[in-house]
């Protein structure tokens, strides 16, 4: 068959590189894609939120399934319009990823559904989240309850950076109308995971788990980006403790889902914090993340595109996936600039002898062509220099060998990804 995908980022990548090695796949066609992404698929200039258009395109091009890489288009009801198309999509309805576009929301289904998450209220008025946060005292959390770009979380030490965080999101409106609700919550101490999971409506099964590193500096330090880099699978995340996040925070949110009429299909991400007493939910995003899907698609022996179907066609029943048993880590090189305004239109060289580094794949995430067949950067997070390895070591070691031989002096790359699992 053939199959579309939606996004252009290197998340899309991984996924249109996984997709293709399918026997099923007939042709993957992205969406709009980037030039990387052109390697392995057809890219077709069409916008991945504009629903008629995609309607159109894969009815054109007889396509099989949809896959949507980002969240922007799950929430622009971009499923839904082909669902009502009668074209399988992977991915969840507009009511189903409101998970992702609200936190306010996020926090109700979790405290309907007995999830453990930090303690929390929400506000529309910034006086009472000001009284709401003197009272409580301490360390705390303030988020923006709309997309944010990842920017709309502040951790507050003292009870008035809270409050000046209230006065940026709701009177200063630094994020628009995505603070006008604010989630004021409980610091909650511990180690993160990105865990993902595939759903069909009402079963979910585990995909892997994966850490992230979403400073941008080594030691993390410096402001927060989108990931400077993932490894998969995570020390952190137990068999025991992925056995208590399917019981505890999983299946009780699909169960909600359901029973409110909007059942949740696709992958579900969820960011977890392991404390002391156990998992407990950070956030939900409707969507792989990026960089952990790189790895994860790295790791993955067992055909995508089944199992993307049967999450598609609600019924996962039969999908038993296989993961390779070593590590997938990937490096995310930068524009110089990142996270604030990136410098684009620099050439980068080297790619193909990087790529020829045994056990790796460079995955394109802001690239565009330039001049006489070159590789320009166009984007802030450029790209995705991912390996797998028997140890984290070994993966670590052939990230890097193929980083260094990549020719871009206008990019940069943090030189410590998976230091977590390498002290453990
Ligand atoms: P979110 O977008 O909600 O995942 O928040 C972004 C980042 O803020 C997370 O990856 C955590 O590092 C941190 N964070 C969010 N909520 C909390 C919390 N309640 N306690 C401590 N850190 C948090
Ligand atoms: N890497 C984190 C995310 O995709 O949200």
């Amino acid at each position: 068959m053939k199959v579309l995908v939606l996004g252009s980022g290197g998340r899309e990548h991984a996924l249109c590189w996984k997709l293709a090695r399918s026997p099923l796949c007939q042709e993957v066609l992205c969406a709009p894609g980037n030039v990387g992404i052109g390697a392995v698929a057809r890219c077709v200039p069409v916008a991945p939120d504009d629903g008629p258009a995609v309607v159109a395109l894969a009815r054109e091009e007889g396509v099989g399934l949809v896959v949507v890489g980002p969240e922007a288009p799950l929430v622009a009801g971009v499923a839904d319009a082909l669902r009502e198309a009668g074209i399988p999509v992977f991915g969840p309805g507009r009511g189903a990823a409101r998970l992702e576009e609200s936190k306010a929301f996020m926090k109700d289904i979790a405290s309907e559904a007995g999830v453990p998450t930090a303690a929390y209220a929400s506000f529309t008025d910034p006086e009472a989240a000001k009284a709401y946060i003197r009272k409580q005292g301490g360390r705390l959390v303030v988020k923006a309850d709309g997309l944010a770009a990842g920017k709309g979380v502040i951790l507050c030490d003292t009870p008035d950076e809270a409050v000046a965080a209230v006065d940026l999101m709701m009177n200063d409106r630094a994020f628009g109308a995505s603070g006008d609700t604010v989630v004021v919550e409980e610091f909650l101490e511990g180690e993160e995971v990105s865990f993902f999971v595939l759903c069909d409506g009402t079963r979910a099964i585990p995909l892997a788990g994966a850490q992230d590193h979403k400073a941008v500096g080594d030691g993390d330090t410096g402001p927060n980006t989108g990931g400077m880099g993932a490894y998969s699978p995570a020390p952190v995340l137990t068999p025991e403790l992925q056995q208590r996040v399917m019981a505890e925070i999983i299946e009780p949110t699909l169960a909600t889902m359901a029973a409110r009429g909007t059942p949740y299909s696709g992958v579900l991400f969820a960011g977890l914090m392991v404390s002391a007493d156990g998992p407990r939910l950070l956030e939900y995003n409707v969507r792989f993340g990026d960089p952990e899907c790189q790895v994860l698609m790295m790791r993955l022996d067992s055909d995508l595109l089944p199992a993307l179907l049967a999450s598609a066609q609600g019924d996962l029943s039969g999908v038993d996936l296989t993961w390779s048993a070593g590590t997938a880590l990937v490096v995310v090189m930068a524009a110089e600039g990142y996270p604030g305004t990136p410098r684009t239109g620099t050439e980068i060289r080297g790619l193909e002898r990087a790529a020829a580094t045994p056990g790796v794949q460079i995955f394109h995430a802001g690239t565009r062509p330039g001049p006489d067949g070159s590789i320009v950067a166009a984007g802030g997070r450029v790209l995705g220099v991912a390996a797998g390895g028997s140890t984290v070591a070994e993966a670590r070691e052939r990230a890097y060998e193929a980083v260094d031989r990549i020719d871009w002096p206008e990019g940069f790359c943090r030189r410590d990804i998976a230091w977590r699992a390498l002290e453990r």
